[in-house]
């Protein structure tokens, strides 16, 4: 059945916090605008699809370098970079209720979205969270979160040349958190003021920018496919002169029909070698002695957009007389439980110390496995539904040889067809990894 946008969005928003995937940030004092706290289920997710993207464009190439910069980084990387300058939003306030806003936001242009007063004219705000650092508390000691991984790895370009020497072609990949005090954050962990990002600068020489460029929105197109983001709902956007950021000479956004409208979920610059020169970093080519400073390919995508498109794009509701059955249809890779393990009884010893078993087994060799006897079986089935299990595994009496021919077989429910399988104990080990793979 065709969901309403708003209602699907709410669904998720709610499923989200029941089941431990996302919470609101400070809940307990109010929340705090623009932070959400990720639960148990949500880590899971987070660390599987971080897991993933590493393994993808880090682990399994050989022309790629991990960084881990820090945060905090010195306010010179960020006047080089641009950002001190020109990282704004235009921000308006109403002239009735002093309420403020994007101004690219707004319902209506010049008209306040709270109170439909008119609203001043448009300021540039600087997005850039600041702090201190030390003791002193003067401008010298102002120093900014990061708003994005990147620099990091501009400012390492040099350190990973010295370290380990490679050519051209090559790239550094980076994960974590940038922070951007976004004006009127918003739709849930689409907009947010802390943030996640798996970032890749590729350096490259300037003659092959488009070729490397055409390459690398290829890699992201599989990487989209490769997780269970809906390819349908993905579209490319050539993003207009007007709009490049300071730093580009061409970028792609990769959008997708997100349930409040069609938002960027991901993009990839070509950031020429704007930021090598501003930092005034060089290489030079061992062989040929020839030094240039490279140019470079950024592929970036925001980790918590990800979660929030892979959600919208697994959650299922499936309508039977009365009753609803709504799942998650993960990809097993992402899933945040690979395998749920019950006895059909829980009252029963023998039955529970045959499912610990399998579960400690199964665990050893997953992690991600789950031991669940809360209410009956139909129950625990609609709950690892809703949280995208793809397999259950159930301990009976038969498993326990009350039927000769099926001792030591246990039943394995898939979770999107509800079909039921019996299988050896002695089997699921390679049956659900051959599912992984
Ligand atoms: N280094 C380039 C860069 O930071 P960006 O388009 O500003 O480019 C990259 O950000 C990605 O980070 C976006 O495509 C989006 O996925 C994510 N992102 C940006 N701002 C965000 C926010 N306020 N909340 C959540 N994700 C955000």
């Amino acid at each position: 059945m065709e969901q309403q946008p708003k209602e699907l969005m709410e669904k998720i928003i709610s499923l989200a916090k029941r089941r431990g995937f996302i919470y609101q940030g400070s809940e307990v004092y109010g929340g705090l605008a623009g932070t959400w706290d990720y639960g148990p289920l949500g880590v899971s997710l987070k660390n599987n699809i971080k897991h993933l993207w590493w393994k993808k464009f880090v682990d399994d190439r050989q022309d790629m370098y991990g960084i881990d910069a820090a945060i905090l980084m010195h306010p010179g990387v960020w006047k080089a970079s641009g950002h001190v300058d020109t990282f704004t939003d235009p921000l308006v306030e109403c002239t009735k209720c002093k309420k403020r806003f994007r101004a690219d936001q707004l319902e209506n242009a010049g008209v306040c979205d709270a109170c439909g007063e008119p609203t001043g004219e448009a300021r540039n705000f600087n997005m850039m969270f600041q702090t201190q650092v030390g003791a002193v508390e003067d401008s010298s000691a102002t120093v900014y979160l990061r708003p994005e991984t990147a620099q990091g790895m501009f400012v390492n370009f040099k350190n990973v040349v010295d370290s380990f020497h490679p050519k051209l072609p090559f790239g550094t990949a980076q994960i974590g958190k940038a922070f951007r005090n976004e004006i009127t954050p918003r739709d849930f962990i689409f907009r947010v003021r802390e943030f996640e990002q798996m970032e890749i600068e590729y350096f490259i020489r300037e003659s092959d920018w488009k070729t490397q460029f055409e390459y690398w929105k290829n890699e992201m197109k599989d990487w989209i496919e490769m997780i269970g983001i809906d390819t349908a709902k993905t579209h490319e956007l050539e993003v207009g002169e007007e709009d490049l950021a300071h730093y580009s000479k061409r970028t792609v956004d990769f959008e997708f029909d997100f349930p409040f409208g069609k938002k960027e979920l991901y993009g990839i610059a070509y950031r020429t070698n704007f930021d090598l020169t501003n930092h005034n970093l060089t290489y030079q080519d061992e062989e040929t002695q020839e030094k240039i400073v490279p140019h470079v390919i950024e592929p970036t995508f925001g980790l918590d957009r990800t979660i929030l498109a892979v959600l919208c794009s697994v959650y299922r509701e499936e309508h039977t007389e009365g009753e609803v059955r709504s799942f998650l249809s993960f990809k097993p890779s992402v899933a945040p439980v690979i395998c749920a393990v019950s006895p059909l009884l829980k009252n029963k010893p023998e039955l529970v110390e045959k499912s610990q078993e399998v579960f400690k087994m199964l665990k050893k060799r997953f992690g991600q496995v789950m031991f669940d006897d809360n209410g009956n079986i139909g129950k625990r089935y609609r709950r690892q539904d809703e949280i995208g299990t793809p397999w259950c595994v159930v301990v009976d009496f038969d498993t326990l040889g009350e039927n000769q021919e099926l001792l030591d077989t246990v039943t394995i429910r898939d979770r999107d067809t509800g079909a039921q399988t019996r299988l050896p104990i002695t089997e699921l080990e390679s049956y659900i990894s051959e599912k992984l793979a």
